[in-house]
């Protein structure tokens, strides 16, 4: 997947040697409004737990000129965009996709985005952070279990062959936009242990475990700390059954990680000191079952001065509710060996940018910083020490009917 290109899909027909044909799809009126409504068809782990499709192709774009694109270029767009529906079913055995558009591809516009639409400039987060800001004008988002499925999407796409799954594709995405750069992720439980023998920076013997699905050792995405789909849609304005997109990509430094601390202090900077104290992550932390227990130890504050510590996911939380106690972020990280580094390239989706934003900036711990000198900017700060941020975008993702080159009025 990371190599691409038609040498990578004959290579991983000829060695998956699939009997099974691909599904194929019912088309773009029979699939959901929404493009990011994945968790209906993804499989679920004996917890409820939705389990992303195992292999993940970003690919960011941009257009010609600075100018508004034209409707030539639109149906371009649309004529690329619908034959995936055609070709493969909506799932992990065929194909999910999604694209999204960024502030800078708005900006091209005279007219600006309704009010219901919150999509700004993306910015840094933190007083340490330098990102590069992904400002290119879409992201197209592709993912399946079938590294087939999403070789051949990607290489219809990009108009290296004229059909894929055997449905022809009018025009190529690559008529239209340039590539500017291509990204790719997996999550798949014991893929990073694999990936780890051969990965820049992982101590050897390779210390991450054979049954986590994160470089870091854990599991993530528990249904209970994940907001709903039907959360993160947006209600109303002529963006309704759409999203908004947060996309960073993060190394990860395994080394110091797995070299710097014992599991007891991996599972408090992940979750929590009471989290380590009570004995309430085993492993990987399957036995968690379908919530983290964050909710239980938000008062990080408290746990900075009595622990010297604090856990990642129970600084996050604390901006991830609303008032009604549901969360607001639905995450859809895949861990990632683009450049030959560990990395993580992290979705999220909400109403809102504000709503990322937040919670991102809770990440920071800045009062439990102030509370007490153990916990510094990044030291004994969840697990900012060993996480660095080189890149951050922020998409719309419309509703399927707007998904060609939208206008920021949403006027077909
Ligand atoms: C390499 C980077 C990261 C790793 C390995 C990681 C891992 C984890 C893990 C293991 C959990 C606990 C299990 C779960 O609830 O899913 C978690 C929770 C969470 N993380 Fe991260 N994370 C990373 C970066 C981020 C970033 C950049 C954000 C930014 C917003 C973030 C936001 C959250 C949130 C909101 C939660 C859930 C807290 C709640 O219960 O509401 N994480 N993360």
């Amino acid at each position: 997947m990371a190599a691409g290109g038609a040498a990578a899909l004959s290579a991983c027909v000829e060695r998956l040697r699939p009997d099974e044909p691909i599904p194929d799809g019912d088309g773009a009126d029979a699939h959901p409004t929404g493009q990011h409504e994945w968790n209906g068809f993804l499989r679920t782990d004996e917890a409820g737990n939705h389990q992303l499709p195992r292999h993940h192709t970003f690919l960011y774009c941009s257009l010609p000129g600075d100018g508004p694109p034209g409707s030539d270029a639109r149906s371009t767009v649309a004529d690329a965009l619908d034959p995936l529906d055609e070709a493969f079913a909506w799932g992990p055995e065929g194909l999910l996709h999604s694209v999204g558009y960024s502030p800078a591809y708005f900006g091209r516009y005279d007219g600006s985005l309704p009010d219901s639409v919150d999509l700004p400039r993306p910015e840094p987060l933190a007083p340490f952070e330098t990102p590069t800001f992904d400002e290119q004008d879409l992201l197209v988002h592709l993912a399946s279990d079938r590294p087939d499925a999403l070789l051949s999407a990607e290489e219809a796409l990009t108009g290296e062959r004229g059909s894929a799954n055997d449905v022809e594709f009018p025009d190529a995405l690559t008529d239209a936009v340039t590539v500017e750069s291509r990204r790719t992720g997996f999550m798949e439980v014991g893929r990073p242990h694999e990936e780890g023998d051969d990965l820049a920076g992982v101590p050897q013997p390779n210390p991450i475990p054979e049954d986590a699905p994160l470089f870091m050792g854990f599991v993530a995405g528990l249904r209970a700390n994940q907001a709903t789909e039907s959360y993160v849609t947006l209600p109303d304005g002529p963006f309704a059954g759409g999203t908004t997109k947060a996309v960073s990509n993060w190394r990860q430094r395994l080394n110091d990680w797995y070299g710097e601390q014992d599991p007891d202090q991996r599972v408090t900077e992940m979750f929590s000191p009471g989290h380590a104290a009570e004995g309430l992550v085993e492993g990987a932390g399957q036995n968690l079952g379908d919530d983290s227990g964050v909710d239980d130890v938000l008062d990080v504050v408290a746990d900075a001065k009595e622990h010297g510590r604090v856990g990642h996911a129970q600084k996050a939380a604390r901006a991830n509710r609303d008032d009604e106690g549901n969360v607001k972020l639905l995450r859809r990280h895949v861990e990632s060996t683009d450049d030959d580094e560990a990395s993580l390239h992290f979705p999220a989706l909400q109403r809102g940018i504000s709503d990322f934003e937040e919670v991102r900036r809770a990440m920071n711990g800045t009062d439990a910083a102030e509370a007490t000198p153990a916990v510094r900017q990044r030291v004994n700060n969840g697990i900012l020490e060993y996480i660095f941020v080189r890149r951050r975008g922020y998409f719309l993702v419309p509703p399927r009917n707007l998904r060609a080159l939208p206008r920021p009025d949403g006027s077909a």
